[in-house]
């Protein structure tokens, strides 16, 4: 079996955890960059040389040079928003040539049905998830359904498209039709012409990315797979029904990029000093409603990059990383923000770590799963940290951290056995310590 060189990049919370920056920082010398699951519902900025770039789909891999990046078959792709990002990153000087960027065909397409069906359906709950109404859960559906509109429908000819959209758009008509949404009714002529003209802007992009990924196997050449969302998100092991409709985890990244587990040679899990969250649900388990969150918002700028709402904020939480390790297979831990929650310490006189719950008259060190039927709610046990750091100036090695900041990096090894090998101190890339 070839030298296995492949590394996946996830978050280990409620996404937003600084998985880009990861993902750039270990793509430096890597060959191919790779997102393979959600759509724009993810979003990040690199700070790259002094610029800023935000970007929802393609992999932040793409500025670097000479580097081939790949969105594979399990991300949901609206077409406008890719359009935008290529635009985005040619005028930026980054040029996009299929040399650096390729598409699978077999990726699903968002289509503009799909985004008022996503506010159809978030108006009908009662309990609202808060999606960032970017049409994700239902292009999921679509494709779950086997009525999906992929990449390569649009190489199509107009007549074809027309006909697959006609039969995907029968049951959401209806749907409309009924619920007093008339205006959203969508009409497959004119979707199709529209498609076709994004097409044409896109065809030299559209490829098969198992062919690309293989070669790249077999050539035992360096792949980095750039999670989005995180654990708590999980379809399958977040906080249903709060979570959104992929599998944010190491397995479901690597099934969406269509690499089998027994290629990965490490698997990082990202998150910060702190835990932060947006869209709707309960209490987080270590939330701050109070004025400790209102700092950790303050000065984390924990305001979203996709929509900007105001991030829900609280301490870090070792039991989520304990279950993450395992259903995950983290490796190791990329901590960003230690320099942030240095400064918290100093602002309030204390940092917390949450190292255990009280749950149902007993102490326990997972997320516990029944809550709801047992109405309890885990009270978090904390290690509190007196005072904070600031980083110097000329950090560059782990030694070079305050005493303070490594005891408070070593507690979180000691609780969740996990090796924290990259800690972020600043948002460019620059700022990283490897330990
Ligand atoms: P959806 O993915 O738009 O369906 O949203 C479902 C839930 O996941 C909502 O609570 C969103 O706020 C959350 N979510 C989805 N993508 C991200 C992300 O990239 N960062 C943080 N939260 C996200």
């Amino acid at each position: 079996m070839s030298k296995r060189n492949i590394i996946a990049i996830v978050g280990c919370n409620w996404g937003d955890e600084g998985k880009g920056r990861a993902a750039f920082f270990e793509s430096q010398d890597a060959s191919i960059i790779i997102r393979s699951t959600g759509g724009n519902n993810a979003g990040h900025t690199i700070v790259h040389k002094g610029k800023k770039y935000a970007l929802h789909l393609i992999p932040g891999g793409i500025i670097h040079q000479n580097k081939l990046n790949l969105l594979c078959p399990g991300v949901v792709i609206d077409t406008d928003v890719l359009i935008e990002e290529i635009k985005m990153l040619n005028e930026s000087g980054i040029n996009i040539s299929p040399e650096k960027l390729i598409i699978s065909g077999r990726a699903h397409l968002i289509m503009p049905y799909h985004k008022d069906l996503d506010r159809l359906y978030e108006h009908f709950k009662e309990n609202k998830v808060g999606t960032t109404g970017r049409g994700i859960g239902p292009s999921y559906s679509d494709k779950v359904n086997r009525t999906g509109i992929r990449m390569y429908d649009l190489l199509l000819s107009e007549e074809e498209l027309r006909d697959k959209i006609a039969i995907a758009i029968k049951p959401h008509n209806i749907l409309f039709q009924n619920t007093g949404y008339e205006s959203c009714i969508a009409y497959a002529d004119k979707l199709a012409k529209k498609l076709k003209r994004n097409g044409q802007f896109l065809k030299n992009f559209i490829g098969n990315t198992d062919v690309l990924i293989r070669k790249a196997i077999e050539e035992e050449k360096k792949i980095v797979i750039e999670g989005a969302q995180a654990f708590r998100l999980d379809i399958d092991h977040g906080d249903y029904p709060m979570v959104t409709s992929s599998s944010p985890n190491a397995s479901g990244t690597l099934s969406g990029a269509g690499i089998g587990p027994k290629y990965i040679s490490k698997v990082i899990g990202v998150t910060k000093a702190y835990c932060s969250k947006v869209g709707n649900g309960d209490q987080f388990f270590t939330e701050e409603y109070g004025e400790e969150g209102n700092i950790i918002r303050e000065f984390g700028h924990e305001y979203g990059t996709t929509t900007g709402r105001p991030r829900r904020c609280g301490w870090f939480d070792c039991p989520n990383i304990r279950s993450a390790r395992t259903t995950m297979g983290l490796d190791v831990l990329c901590i960003n923000h230690i320099d942030t929650i240095g400064k918290i310490g100093n602002e309030l006189g204390y940092i917390k770590v949450c190292y255990a719950y009280e749950y149902n008259g007993e102490k326990i060190n997972y997320i516990p799963d029944d809550t709801e039927i047992t109405k309890q709610r885990p009270k978090p046990i904390y290690q509190i940290f007196r005072g904070g750091w600031e980083i110097p100036k000329d950090c560059k090695i782990y030694e070079d951290l305050p005493q303070k900041a490594r005891e408070f990096i070593e507690f979180i090894e000691q609780q969740t056995k996990i090796h924290v090998q990259y800690i972020g101190l600043g948002a460019d890339i620059k700022d990283t310590i490897v330990k």
